[in-house]
């Protein structure tokens, strides 16, 4: 389905309709059409704004035929973070990674499976940055959720473009750039591109399904098959001697003084390098702190009750959880506002939260907040980007920081990261200049925004907005979920709520969902408002224009 259409919802008052008729209705309830200028509101909300998205008035730039696009002499590398400087204990599987990854032709899938903590993502980083030097293009795409990776691969379509056409990559959609992307890599050789934690094989299919030569590196807690698509590594925690040779240098030690000793406490810690990493920092942290004292501490620590979990992974939070215990403690006397902060990052999505969303905490200094980040990241709590504007927490010390909260200091903790986060999202969720910032903070928002609530309608707005509607139709299904349990089958927000999810799985291409949707909808509309009512006719002249 093409532009040319659209409707705003205008709560109580006036509606504006595109020149296709479509509908966008709803007191929670935003619509952008592609081709459209207009006003829309949102209601309750109370959320309004121009629509300024380019249109037939103004046609955007084409993106550029992609054989006119090549990387830059030099490669271009698109990494994360840097690798860690302590690295220990892979070298058969960096082995077995450039092995596989260096038989051809085609594109070879190499898929690393393993724990949480475990150190799947260091060792993708570490590959990736040994060898650089032999790719064109490495490029790495967080890929926890399937709208990560369509982002990630915008970003790609954006960064090839910057030399040749960069306000027409600026202003392609997510979907536009993303395919673009894609056909790009389809016909170019010579690169790698990296997803990582990916949670189902079915988010990977629409793109690995298009490729003809290139490397593919997986990481994914889940062991779900990956032998489908190639060679699956399955990582176990470090050998004894590779988990002390960990601990000892974060520690800084030349030498363990005690061998046993240093033994004893990477076998406490599970030899897994998240926990011994952390293990190490507190001891570095910490005057007068030694290796065996650390074992004390450790084995006096609470033991938190984590979910029960069939394999390893219980184990696995609880050597976290115990460390966290001894590093929380010492933190908590420091610096209160650390673990404050370090609560609040647990409600995110694990990965590149924006610094910014923090400083809005209130009566709290930005300085302030910068030296607690810095706090924990001295801990190995987080991570900063090396520019320090982004923050990643790793997926277990969130599990962990959550699980020593009660039922109601976690609601109140997620609240508070949720009031943040609304508050960080830029005003005009569709004017192309919000949308990176959109991009950055959608993951974080779909982890933490309650799905009726205002911030979320923003969300769901920029993705109509940038041509996401596969996205859109997700999130807006579950804010008609939340309104009917709230306000009940029949109340006017469900209703046009219901209405938007009609229009945007037609919009997603399920032309014949829609029709059907519209159809379900139009005798409650009937019931409820009349027949005469505009909302009921709009739902009629929907259900027709489906139709087809
Ligand atoms: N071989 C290693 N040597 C030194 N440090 C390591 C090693 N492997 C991992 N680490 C460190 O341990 C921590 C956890 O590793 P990583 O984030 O790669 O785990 P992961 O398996 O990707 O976990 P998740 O599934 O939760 O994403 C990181 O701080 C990483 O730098
Ligand atoms: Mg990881």
């Amino acid at each position: 389905m093409s532009g040319g259409m659209m409707v705003g919802q205008v709560s109580g008052g006036g509606r504006v309709i595109g020149p296709g008729g479509a509908s966008a209705e709803g007191v929670d309830a935003v619509a952008i059409g592609r081709d459209n200028h207009g006003v829309v509101m949102t209601g309750d909300i109370a959320a309004s704004f121009t629509v300024t998205s380019p249109g037939s008035a103004e046609p955007r730039p084409m993106l550029p035929a992609i054989t006119v696009v090549s990387v830059p002499a030099a490669g271009m590398i698109g990494l994360p973070s840097r690798a860690s400087t302590v690295f220990v204990g892979r070298d058969k599987d960096l082995e077995v990674l450039g092995r596989t990854l260096s038989a051809g032709p085609g594109v070879i899938t190499q898929a690393v499976v393993g724990l949480g903590g475990i150190g799947k993502s260091e060792l993708a980083l570490q590959y990736a940055h040994h060898h650089s030097g032999t790719y064109r293009l490495v490029w790495w795409v967080a890929a926890e959720k399937p709208e990560q990776i369509q982002a990630a691969l915008a970003a790609l379509c954006r960064a090839l473009c910057a030399g040749t056409a960069p306000a027409a990559a600026a202003q392609a959609t997510v979907e536009e750039a993303g395919a673009w992307a894609l056909a790009w890599l389809a016909a170019s050789e010579g690169w790698l591109v990296v997803f990582d934690n990916v949670e189902e094989i079915d988010h990977l299919q629409p793109y690995l399904g298009r490729l003809t030569s290139g490397h593919v590196l997986i990481t994914s807690r889940r062991d779900i098959g990956w032998q489908e698509l190639g060679t699956v590594l399955r990582l176990k925690v470090l050998s004894r001697p590779a988990a002390v040779a960990l601990l000892l240098q974060t520690i800084g030690a030349p030498a363990a003084p005690d061998p046993a000793l240093a033994e004893e406490l990477a076998q406490e810690l599970g030899e897994l390098p998240l926990a011994l990493k952390q293990a190490g920092a507190y001891i570095v942290r910490t005057p007068g702190m030694d290796l065996a004292s650390y074992l004390r501490l450790l084995r006096t620590a609470p033991r938190q009750a984590l979910a029960a979990d069939p394999d390893r992974r219980s184990e696995v939070g609880q050597v976290v959880a115990r460390v966290w215990a001894v590093t929380g403690a010492r933190i908590a006397q420091v610096n209160p506002l650390a673990v404050q902060l370090l609560e609040l990052l647990a409600c995110y999505a694990p990965d590149d939260l924006p610094c910014e969303v923090l400083y809005g905490l209130d009566g709290i200094e930005e300085a302030a907040v910068i030296e607690a980040l810095g706090l924990l990241a001295s801990y190995s709590m987080i991570n900063q980007s090396p520019n320090g504007l982004r923050v990643s927490v790793h997926r277990l010390v969130q599990a962990v920081t959550l699980a020593g909260l009660t039922d109601t200091e976690h609601a109140a903790t997620r609240a508070t990261a949720a009031e943040l986060l609304q508050a960080a999202l830029p005003q005009n969720p569709e004017r192309i200049s919000s949308w990176p910032r959109y991009a950055w903070l959608l993951p974080h928002a779909r982890t933490v925004l309650a799905p009726d609530s205002p911030g979320m309608i923003s969300v769901i707005g920029y993705l109509v907005a940038s041509g996401d509607y596969r996205t859109a139709h997700t999130l807006q299904q579950r804010c008609v979920t939340a309104l009917h349990d709230k306000l009940g089958p029949e109340h006017p927000n469900t209703l046009r709520a219901r209405a938007n999810l009609a229009y945007w799985s037609g919009e997603a291409g399920d032309a014949a969902g829609a029709r059907d949707q519209y159809a379900a909808l139009v005798p409650v509309r009937e019931r409820v408002s009349g027949s005469e009512h505009p909302d009921t006719l709009r739902a009629r002249a929907n259900l027709a224009y489906w139709s087809g």
